[in-house]
């Protein structure tokens, strides 16, 4: 079998390839990833040194190129994770998002449509969804919510969901799509929530908390995903969604108090900052479909996850180190500089 997988230079992608290469010696992957400020080859170091690996440096949006690697490589398979993927910057600058996540992924589905592919998967996210409140824990996202997006970023992925529907529906061609809540590990960059709360804290720098902390998200491991991702392509049905979630919501000043007190730090590094323009309260997902028919079930809890996680980034300082200079330098002082 042939996989291209899309964004493997980031977070979760670079996660599913180390996986995959593990799980399924036999199988070829060949990466595409442009390279943009979350790519990161050095996430991908191990992964190079393997024969069943090729890099490839290809913008998604680039029909040509993704054609050509098409034709070199005949997948079977195609896995798209490449996104711009922080709901922040979507604020800033919402056009480069249509552009990746909504033109890129057409870009992908035709390619895949002209060469006949066994499986098409779109890695999606809860945020589709839009929210929940609050005070309705009994609430949740089940593949049924109706899309109700309130970023550019979530909108920008939900246009993407749509149109992979829309090719199993029109071409036939054999689609699935996986929305998943947040993820956190290894490689994670540190622009998000738990990565950047962890840097900061090892270096005794404030802690920014948006609004008054209370917004709940569903934290997954990201191995977590990447099995539930193996399962969706080998087994999944076509033309259908699934949701991926860990049963596991915290609120936002409880993840950071957690990692302050397993870093052994003081809690007067917590500052709270203006809230985010538009800031979904609460993500809760019903993973129940892909329990009943894929036998998947979140396997890391979180207090075990999130240690494993600490000390990758401590014993891991060289990979985010490197990151947290030029383009993030700037990038941090004007999202936290005066919030
Ligand atoms: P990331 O930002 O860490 O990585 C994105 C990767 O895509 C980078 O390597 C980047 O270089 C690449 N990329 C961006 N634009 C590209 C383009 N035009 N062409 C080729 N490559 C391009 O993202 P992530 O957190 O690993 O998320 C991966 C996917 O999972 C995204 O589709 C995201 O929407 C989805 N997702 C993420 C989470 C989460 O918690 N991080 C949760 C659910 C779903
Ligand atoms: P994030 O990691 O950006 O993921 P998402 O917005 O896709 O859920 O943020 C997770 C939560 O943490 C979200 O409610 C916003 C909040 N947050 C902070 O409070 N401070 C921060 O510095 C960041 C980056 C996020």
């Amino acid at each position: 079998m042939k996989i291209v997988v899309t964004g493997g230079a980031g977070f979760i992608g670079g996660n599913f390839i180390h996986y995959t290469l593990e799980k399924r010696p036999d199988y070829k992957i060949i990466c595409l990833d442009s390279l943009t400020y979350a790519g990161n080859m050095e996430t991908l170091a191990s992964a190079l040194e393997n024969p069943a690996f090729r890099f490839e440096r290809v913008d998604i949006t680039d029909r040509a190129e993704v054609e050509r690697v098409f034709e070199e490589e005949k997948p079977d398979i195609v896995v798209n994770f490449a996104a711009e993927s922080h709901v922040d910057r979507s604020i800033g600058d919402p056009g480069v998002f249509v552009r990746t996540n909504v033109i890129g992924t057409q870009t992908l589905l035709e390619a895949s449509r002209r060469r006949g592919v066994m499986r098409y998967h779109q890695v999606s996210t809860d945020e589709v969804y839009g929210d929940l409140p609050l005070d309705r824990p009994d609430m949740l996202f089940t593949e049924e919510t109706p899309l109700r997006t309130s970023s550019p970023y979530s909108a920008s992925k939900a246009g993407a969901d749509l149109l992979a529907l829309a090719y199993f529906r029109t071409y036939k061609l054999p689609v699935s799509v996986s929305r998943c809540s947040n993820n956190y590990g290894p490689y994670h960059f540190p622009e998000k929530l738990i990565p950047l709360t962890i840097v900061n804290a090892l270096r005794d720098k404030p802690l920014p908390v948006y609004g008054k902390g209370e917004n709940v998200r569903d934290w997954l491991y990201v191995a977590d995903h990447c099995r539930a991702i193996d399962m969706i392509i080998h087994k999944g049905r076509e033309g259908e969604v699934y949701n991926i979630g860990g049963r596991n919501e915290m609120r936002n000043i409880d993840i950071v108090r957690r990692i302050v007190r397993e870093l052994g730090k003081s809690e007067e590094l917590i500052t709270y900052v203006g809230d985010r323009a538009g800031h979904d309260l609460r993500y809760g997902i019903d993973a129940g479909k892909m329990e009943r028919e894929l036998g998947w079930r979140s396997e890391t809890p979180f207090e075990e996850g999130i240690k494993r996680t600490i000390r990758w980034y401590m014993e891991n300082r060289g990979w985010w180190e490197r990151i947290l200079d030029g383009e993030y330098k700037k990038y941090y002082e004007k999202q936290y500089g005066n919030r």
